[in-house]
């Protein structure tokens, strides 16, 4: 069973109109008990240099940030959400996984995301590592040059030092540099 050590591990690979990313989305669960509140969640993640820059809700047009990764910890209610799909792609595309108080889920620059379905109560914080960009949100259809530059963006935005749970030894840095080094490998190979 995942736990926040283990987080779940999804891949959304480039769609046409996201530049999504070549390192996972981490989702872990039950980082904090769901009766701590939103002071104990935001406290936690922000010990770890990741800072909260907004609340929101319900979002059911998709965007992506090319600049920053984001994490996602909702702090009422419950969601199902869809990543790794714009909403000019095909329906087929992207994962799909629910979220609840005590998870959060942890996306790389580029990620397209939006909520299916929620509860009327659902809320989450929106966090960012410590000296990231402020994000730029896409929610239009991109082409050529412009979606090129978004790629560009996203692929070469710094991977955090710091995993929102645990620190700097923690699994995010550990995953997504490992993820990093196999695409270039695999780049290089071509
Ligand atoms: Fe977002």
């Amino acid at each position: 069973m995942p736990t926040s050590s283990n987080p779940e591990v999804y891949w959304t690979p480039p769609s046409v109109y996201a530049p999504n990313s070549l390192l996972p989305v981490l989702v872990y669960r039950n980082v904090v008990p769901a009766d701590q509140g939103q002071d104990a969640i935001q406290k936690l993640i922000e010990a770890n240099h990741w800072e909260k820059r907004g609340v929101w809700g319900h979002i059911a047009h998709a965007h992506y940030h090319s600049l920053t990764a984001e994490c996602y910890a909702p702090i009422s209610g419950s969601t199902k959400c869809l990543y790794g799909a714009s909403k000019y792609d095909d329906e087929s595309q992207g994962v799909r996984f629910e979220m609840k108080v005590g998870d959060i889920a942890v996306h790389p620059a580029g990620v397209a995301h939006c909520n299916l379905e929620s509860t009327e109560d659902y809320r989450y914080f929106g966090l960012y590592p410590e000296g990231s960009s402020k994000a730029d949100s896409v929610y239009t259809r991109l082409e050529g040059p412009q979606f090129a530059a978004k790629v560009n963006n996203a692929r070469t935005c710094p991977i955090p030092e710091w995993d929102p749970i645990e620190g700097k030894n923690g699994p995010l840095p550990r995953i997504w540099r490992e993820a990093a080094a196999k695409a270039a490998a695999s780049d290089c190979a071509i």
